[in-house]
């Protein structure tokens, strides 16, 4: 059975349904991300889940028990890393944690709290104020905020905002050592599409409160069917013939002695079109292909083009 079970679930601000009639299913252990365009419903989702805000309809079950009936057991085993979770500016960051570690009833709290920092590499933020805090550090001590109580489901919200690169490798690379080692569950939102495809199985693709899609971030790229081919070839040569051989995709010029091909078959048209530019005299100097990426699959998702 499902540990976390969304069916139906609407919810509506006045003239806007954030969310219309949201089913999903995430299994235990999995690191599933929420992919939709600003305004898509998956901060509400979240914040439904958060019991922040009441849905106007539709049912929740995790850890096979009703949500709107279990909700506090519930919760102590959930916790959240959002963008904008504030913690509190006049206390430091160790005390921020402590608060939420009380809160949880966490044993053995003093140790937990080094444990995260060290895994965060904040150590020698322990005792510097929130309000001092950069916006990465403040956004990894968020991080260490979700994992207090070493929940079965935890929902990230945007959670590695404002990392540079370096910090956000390292914060992936924890976050899915945590989850190995705990089976943890992750419901992860995100705009960095880079971030979703290196950690989530399965993806759901939301747009104006409704779920498209969900499946891998690999047959979510196979929406888009076609790679582009671009072939160079040795200088000085009149690529005018190679353009519209029998049988191949018509080809763009580019420049810098370039034909640029789409190719919807990748797969049947690559090797007869390569071996035809070849037969008829050309010269290739090198090739590139460049594949469809989630980022163009979530702008065409966007604009209603899928
Ligand atoms: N309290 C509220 N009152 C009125 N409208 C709201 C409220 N909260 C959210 N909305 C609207 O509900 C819709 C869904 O918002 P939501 O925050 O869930 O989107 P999101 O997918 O998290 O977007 P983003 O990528 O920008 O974070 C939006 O149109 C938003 O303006
Ligand atoms: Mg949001």
């Amino acid at each position: 059975m499902p540990l976390l079970e969304i069916r139906d679930l609407r919810k509506r601000y006045g003239a806007v349904e954030a969310l219309k009639g949201l089913s999903l299913d995430v299994e235990r252990g999995e690191f599933f991300g929420l992919l939709g365009p600003n305004g898509a419903g998956k901060s509400t989702t979240i914040n439904i889940l958060l019991g922040l805000i009441l849905p106007d309809s539709g049912s929740i079950r995790v850890f096979d028990q009703d949500f709107a009936i279990q909700q506090v057991a519930i919760r102590r085993r959930m916790n959240v890393a959002a963008a904008f979770t504030s913690l509190t500016g006049v206390l430091t960051v160790r005390e921020n944690l402590k608060v939420y570690g009380r809160i949880y009833g966490v044993r053995n709290l003093e140790r937990k709290i080094d444990e995260l920092l060290e895994r965060f590499e904040i150590t020698e933020l322990a005792q510097r104020k929130l309000q001092y805090l950069s916006s990465g550090q403040h956004t990894r001590v968020t991080l260490c905020k979700g994992l207090i109580n070493d929940p079965a489901l935890l929902l990230l919200d945007e959670c590695t905002l404002g990392l540079d690169p370096d910090i956000a490798e390292k914060t992936r690379r924890t976050l899915q050592e945590f989850q190995r080692e705990q089976q943890t569950t992750i419901l992860f939102t995100s705009h960095n599409m880079h971030e979703v495809e290196e950690l989530c199985g399965r993806i759901a693709f939301l747009s104006k409160g409704e779920i498209l899609r969900i499946d891998t971030a690999a047959r979510i790229k196979s929406l888009i069917p076609h790679h582009v081919l671009e072939v160079r070839f040795g200088p000085g040569i009149d690529l005018s013939p190679f353009r519209h051989l029998d049988g191949t995709p018509q080809a763009e010029l580019g420049g810098d002695s370039t034909l640029r091909f789409v190719l919807d078959d990748p797969e049947r048209q690559l090797d007869s079109l390569l071996r035809r530019l070849t037969r008829a005299g050309g010269h290739i100097a090198d090739i590139q292909i460049t594949r469809p990426t989630l980022e163009d699959v979530f702008i065409k998702v966007a604009r209603g083009e899928i």
